[in-house]
């Protein structure tokens, strides 16, 4: 592990849910004054998509290195960055994507430099309070990260005292080993907030060495954020490929319909995007046509830290002649 990341993980609580108290403080303080504004869909989505390198790394000294070339990038960058990370996650799990676009839409919208300069604060501020070491590779799985940054920002770090307020984790855990979903079961969440309920569940499946993607998984929240972290907490817990997420009201059936149909759209949609893309990619391979440089690479070239130059080559001896040996054989004197 490098030094930095050590330095970080020493510095950072080691509770996991005061880690991410943690982290949600600091991204809200340097959203808000960087004056980001109110949509606070924004500095979450920074976070979420973070939390999704994280989880997707393999190697924690990889990650600390890409973490120090995130740092270093520009404003510019940085939103590049955050865009292409979305788009990623969205060939990956298309069937989120009908709640999951609540969180990136904005990175269509060509974004202003004041909030691109304050996605970048909150993309520094959430990787200095070891965002991703702590939620790298095997960090996931036993805090909802997104939920406590939707109450802190919801409510502004409590000074507004209003808010969206949800079930602490050991609380949901405590109901996930009462319930106790065996494989196969079908769980339904119709107020699912960002779904920390059915971590708890999950949490205690794995407890009884059961294997949570076994199950089919509902969730629903008729706020469209709450309801768009919950679909990549669902994926950042590890929920496997059998989840539904709505956004709808939770006392009537209907979102249970509406979020399947769509669900189903945006699987055919990227399905065909797929299929156009690999043709473009046979043509340009026909033509033998050179790959020209994005611009995220060109930013993510220029941050990368320069590697450590080569030590100096040997002097060469200043003089061939051997005082030692010259001494023993007694030529001196
Ligand atoms: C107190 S939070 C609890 C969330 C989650 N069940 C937990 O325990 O952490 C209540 C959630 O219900 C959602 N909600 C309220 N009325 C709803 C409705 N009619 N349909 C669906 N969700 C609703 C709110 O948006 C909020 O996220």
């Amino acid at each position: 592990m490098t030094k930095t990341v050590a330095r970080r993980a020493n510095a950072a609580p080691t509770d996991p849910r005061e880690h991410a108290r943690a982290i949600a403080e600091a991204v809200d303080y340097a959203w808000h004054s960087r004056y980001g504004g109110s949509r606070i869909e924004v500095p979450m989505s920074v976070v979420a998509a973070l939390a999704l390198v994280a989880r997707e790394a393999e190697d924690p000294d990889q990650l600390a290195a890409l973490g120090e070339t995130m740092e270093r990038l520009g404003h510019e960058g940085f939103g590049l960055l955050v865009q292409r990370l979305w788009c990623e996650f969205a060939m990956l799990r298309p069937d989120l994507n009908p709640r999951t676009k609540h969180l990136w839409s904005w990175t269509d919208e060509e974004p202003d430099e004041t909030v691109l300069h304050a996605v970048q604060a909150v993309g520094q501020a959430a990787i200095r309070k070891g965002v991703l070491a702590r939620f790298g590779p095997d960090g996931w799985g036993e805090t909802d990260l997104l939920g406590m940054l939707l109450q802190t920002m919801k409510s502004h770090g409590g000074r507004k005292g209003i808010g969206q307020f949800l079930t602490p984790e050991s609380v949901t855990l405590l109901l996930g080993r009462m319930v106790a979903p065996d494989e196969g079961a079908r769980i339904l969440e119709p107020c699912a907030g960002t779904g920390t309920m059915l971590l708890g569940a999950a949490q205690a499946m794995r407890e009884n060495g059961l294997d949570p993607t076994r199950c089919e998984w509902w969730a629903n929240d008729i706020d469209p954020l709450a309801s768009a972290l919950c679909a990549v907490n669902l994926h950042l817990w590890g929920l496997g490929w059998r989840v539904v997420v709505g956004c709808g009201d939770g006392l009537l059936d209907q979102w249970m319909h509406e979020a399947l149909e769509h669900r189903q759209m945006a699987i055919d949609e990227v399905q065909r995007a797929w299929r156009m893309a690999r043709q473009i990619a046979a043509v340009r391979y026909v033509l033998d046509l050179p790959t020209p440089e994005g611009a995220l690479e060109r930013h993510m070239r220029k941050a990368r830290p320069k590697p450590p130059p080569p030590p100096p080559p040997a002097p060469p001896p200043s003089s061939t002649f051997d005082a030692e040996a010259a001494y023993r054989q007694g030529r001196l004197f």
